[in-house]
């Protein structure tokens, strides 16, 4: 479902974002991605969800081969792929409703569909009663179980989330994961990078550890 293949990425500087990178992941997974600051865990998500490319190496995600996709094709990678930002990124004049309808809206769902869609994803991450108000009138954990949403809304088959606990006290983090551990056992592989050591421990899961953009540990 998606695999690294000795992948560099390389930033004009240069910088070594990431050194022969490879790692392959099964549909069906839980995987946490750990690192230091710097380490490329935003470099390697941006390549699953087609943002970026390798420098060389081989990364293929759902089927689609990045070093060959056309740039017609991308929005058919990012279909399959759910993607929590580092920073929430929800839009402040959008209700949560509206916010999380927004991929369903940009590929021209039909207004029934998406409000059927978007009641069912808000009732999965428990925000049904949040609905009509606005990013700013919610906490920072529902505003993260908003970007889970949006995320979700179009039934990806992979849901990466960049530091989706970066914000928030520790009880609220084990929310987050338990509901991220609830989204992969509907079947959503699930990929998570966390600077969190506590929380990765505490969960018995496949954990890939990059440091200076290689890989370190994979077990
Ligand atoms: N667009 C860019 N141009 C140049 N250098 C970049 C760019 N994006 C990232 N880098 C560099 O690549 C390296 C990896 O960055 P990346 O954002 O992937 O790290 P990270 O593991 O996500 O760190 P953090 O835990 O702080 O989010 C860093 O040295 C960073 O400065
Ligand atoms: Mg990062």
């Amino acid at each position: 479902m998606i695999q690294f293949n000795h992948v560099y990425k390389t930033y004009p500087g240069p910088t070594h974002a990431l050194r022969d990178v490879s790692l392959e992941i099964n549909k069906g997974e839980f995987i946490f991605l750990t690192g230091p600051s710097g380490a490329g865990k935003t470099t390697l998500f941006r390549m699953i969800s087609g943002f970026d490319k390798p420098s060389s190496g081989d990364v293929r995600i759902a089927g689609y081969d990045l070093t060959r996709i056309k740039s017609s094709e991308i929005p058919y990678l990012r279909r399959k792929i759910g993607v929590v930002f580092q920073d929430f990124r929800l839009l402040k004049g959008r209700t949560v409703f509206e916010n999380v309808a927004l991929p369903l809206e940009i590929r021209g769902e039909r207004p029934t569909q998406m409000r059927r869609r978007v009641e069912e994803v808000l009732e999965q991450v428990g925000l049904t009663y949040k609905s009509s108000q606005f990013p700013e009138q919610i906490s920072g954990g529902e505003q993260q179980r908003v970007a889970i949403a949006r995320a979700l809304v179009h039934q990806p088959g992979v849901l990466i989330a960049d530091e989706p606990t970066g914000n928030l006290d520790s009880a609220l983090s084990e929310e987050i994961m338990d509901l991220l551990e609830k989204v992969n056992a509907q079947g959503t592989t699930v990929f998570v990078a966390t600077h969190d050591m506590g929380l990765v421990k505490r969960r018995s899961k496949r954990m890939i550890e990059i440091r200076a953009g290689q890989v370190t540990i994979d077990q």
